[in-house]
């Protein structure tokens, strides 16, 4: 999702860079920029100009200490892991600017925790955006047990800078968006292992009966297998109720390699 923030950052007159830890993902990262951005100068959305300086705007590092040293705000969107969400706090929190804002774009994991892991809890909070980040007008805007007003306040200002409409929400496991739709998608997985219906068949469920964009088996590929095994994971283990158990099918297939589209197989196959 990292693209996607620096992408609507950028178009919103930010200086962002964007940082990895592999080049390779970063070309990655802005042919994706450059396509979308194609995308919404196609539709009308922007003009040429407005893309090219949004592309500009945006510069891409390898180093993160010095890319942090810099920073104002600093948007984690790295692995649903908690030990390399671990070890980047850790290292972010050495390099951290006296007034720079942390927030992170977890999608279920604490920030209460995360916020730990630092010597400035009270300017760690969460950012919840929502993929397409380019479309999708969503931010949930978690605040951890110390997240101070001001931090708040910035965020908040941030995300409306942003074009998104921001919600506050508290620090429970999923948030409120990943509480009530990964138990969705993970329904949808006991019933293809189940055998209720065809993967299609579900997918046409969800989507003509209840007029959803997509059906939770198309978005599961979207979002990834593993990232909505991880969040079912933090729901489990968070609330201690077995009412959200990962589907069996949902972890063979992650353990299998079959991630969605970022693999090229989850439960349907991509080019
Ligand atoms: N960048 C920029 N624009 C994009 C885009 C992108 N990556 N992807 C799609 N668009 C634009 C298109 O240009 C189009 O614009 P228009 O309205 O001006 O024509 C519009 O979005 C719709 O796209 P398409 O016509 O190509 O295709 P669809 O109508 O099928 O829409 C979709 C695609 C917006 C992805 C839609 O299927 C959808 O809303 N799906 C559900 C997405 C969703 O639920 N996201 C949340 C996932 S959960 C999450 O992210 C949280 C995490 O914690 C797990």
């Amino acid at each position: 999702m990292g693209n996607g923030i620096a992408h609507v950052s950028a178009m919103h007159q930010l200086n962002v860079t964007l940082v990895d830890l592999s080049e390779k993902q970063l070309v990655t990262a802005q042919q994706t920029i450059e396509r979308n951005l194609q995308r919404q100068q196609k539709k009308g959305k922007i003009t040429q100009a407005a893309a090219l300086t949004t592309l500009d705007s945006i510069s891409y590092s390898t180093d993160l200490d010095a890319s942090v040293r810099e920073a104002d705000i600093i948007i984690e969107a790295v692995t649903e892991k908690e030990k390399v969400k671990q070890s980047v706090y850790e290292r972010i929190c050495q390099h951290l600017s006296s007034s720079a804002i942390l927030a992170s774009n977890t999608s279920s994991i604490s920030i209460t925790w995360l916020a730990s892991l630092t010597k400035h809890p009270e300017r760690v909070i969460g950012m919840h955006f929502f993929n397409p980040v380019p479309v999708m007008k969503l931010v949930e805007i978690v605040r951890g047990f110390e997240t101070s007003q001001e931090t708040y306040e910035a965020i908040h200002r941030l995300a409306v800078q942003l074009g998104k409409t921001p919600v506050e929400v508290k620090d429970y496991p999923g948030f409120v968006s990943n509480r009530v739709l990964m138990p969705m998608i993970n329904e949808a997985i006991y019933c293809v292992m189940e055998g209720v219906a065809s993967i299609e068949d579900i997918d046409t469920v969800m989507k003509l009966g209840m007029a959803h964009p997509m059906g939770p088996l198309t978005l599961a590929d979207f979002i990834g297998l593993d990232t909505c095994l991880s969040i079912m994971e933090v729901l489990h283990n968070g609330f201690g109720d077995t009412k959200y158990r990962p589907c069996p099918l949902l972890k063979k297939m992650v353990t299998a390699g079959q991630l969605g589209r970022k693999s090229g197989r989850g439960f349907y196959t991509y080019d």
